[in-house]
């Protein structure tokens, strides 16, 4: 057989922490009580109305495909909620409904960046963007972020790395892997140099809604020419539905339904019905006192991992992670997390698997399990540690 694959593909990486995906469930198999603390998306199921109406649609016979950029009602149904949550009036046409943000990425990194170009991102970050941007021939400019900047990008750091080659600059707040969230005034700034660049601004709000004690502003509130991720994976706990959306200047919806059209078709049809229960009051209530279930973890987590030693000088303010300095313990946490997850029963994910900057030591761990879990992480790491 001719092996004989692209270069592209040849340069994509996988995550790092896929074998110990794999071995974390060995040990589960195996009756072991692993504490998952590895896992990128909510412990909740779905939320009972959206599930509802998913069978509704598929009893309807809600089975075909639709327009590529979504269901109307669906569009306007998210409109609304910028206008209930942000206080924004945005057309439904500028939204573009999408197979994930994952899809929403390909799309927006195709229509803004290609060979020779390259998009600013923060190291650490959502490894799966410079992948996108391999996949395109163009690449991912990652930029050493530390608790210093809150681990964000700042306006000096845009100015400082901005060269030739730039085409954009992708911001995610909250972000993944440590939770912090660019507040107004920075995220205007941000705007602002990007803009005087010339540059196209992408935001990821893929974690809006889980943040605790303050909502974080979008960036539409200050730059409508900015293109926005979002997804109904976290907050809304919908990650195997695979559905999300983008919200597009008004210049840009041709090219983004016809990218939509020709790479997906239409996102999932019964996960578009499903969604529009997703904003209904009922379901809200539901989001909301999950919402504070994370809070109550994040809180228990951070004090429990700094009494431990470890580093985390940013409460993290957002998302359902930890992003903590581990160098107490080691400087190789990819072999550190391995022996935590053979000999304790912890799974965690190591800091490699968001970039190069310090990643040997950190370990990112997820609040996506419940509290006593999480006192059960704290108790087999304290022993490991103290003794
Ligand atoms: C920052 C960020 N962006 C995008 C994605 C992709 O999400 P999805 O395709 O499930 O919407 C993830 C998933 O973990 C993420 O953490």
């Amino acid at each position: 057989m001719n092996t004989a694959w692209t270069q592209r593909v040849a340069d994509i990486q996988s995550f790092k922490v896929m074998d110990l995906l794999k071995r974390a469930k060995e040990l589960d198999a195996q009756g072991f009580d692993v504490v998952h603390m590895e896992a990128g998306e909510p412990d909740f199921a779905t939320a009972a109305p959206v599930a509802e109406a998913a069978k509704r649609a598929i009893d309807e016979g809600m089975t075909q495909y639709t327009a590529a950029a979504g269901i109307m009602p669906l569009r306007e149904t998210i409109a609304r909620w910028y206008q209930q949550r942000y206080g924004l009036e945005i057309s439904p046409q500028r939204i573009i409904v999408t197979s994930g943000a994952s899809g929403a990425l390909l799309m927006v990194f195709s229509l803004l960046a290609e060979q020779g170009r390259s998009f600013m991102m923060t190291d650490p970050g959502y490894p799966c963007n410079r992948q996108f941007l391999r996949l395109i021939e163009a690449r991912g400019q990652l930029v050493p972020v530390g608790p210093e900047q809150n681990y964000q990008l700042t306006p000096e750091l845009i100015n400082q790395h901005w060269n030739e080659a730039t085409a954009g600059v992708l911001l995610a707040s909250p972000s993944n892997p440590t939770g912090a969230v660019v507040k107004r005034d920075e995220l205007a700034a941000i705007a602002q140099t990007v803009r005087e660049k010339q540059g196209h601004l992408v935001v990821d709000e893929l974690y809006h809604g889980l943040t605790y004690g303050f909502d974080a502003p979008s960036i539409l509130e200050l730059d409508d020419n900015a293109f926005v991720l979002n997804s109904f994976s976290k907050y809304f706990g919908m990650t195997g539905w695979r559905l999300g959306w983008m919200v597009v200047p008004e210049v840009a919806v041709p090219e983004v339904e016809k990218l939509a059209q020709n790479l997906f078709i239409s996102p999932c049809t019964v996960s578009q019905y499903a969604a529009l229960a997703a904003f209904e009051p009922e379901t809200l209530t539901i989001l909301e006192q999950r919402r504070l279930a994370f809070e109550q973890r994040r809180d228990l987590l951070v004090s429990g991992l700094r009494e431990l030693g470890f580093g985390i000088p940013v409460t993290p303010e957002g998302a359902f992670y930890v992003y903590a300095d581990a160098s107490h313990l080691t400087d190789n946490t990819f072999d550190y997390c391995w022996s935590l997850l053979e000999d304790d029963h912890v799974a965690c994910t190591p800091g490699l698997d968001f970039g190069n900057n310090h990643a040997e030591k950190f370990i990112r761990f997820s609040y996506t399990t419940g509290v006593e879990r999480i006192e059960l992480a704290l108790e087999r790491l304290g022993k490991r540690i103290n003794g």
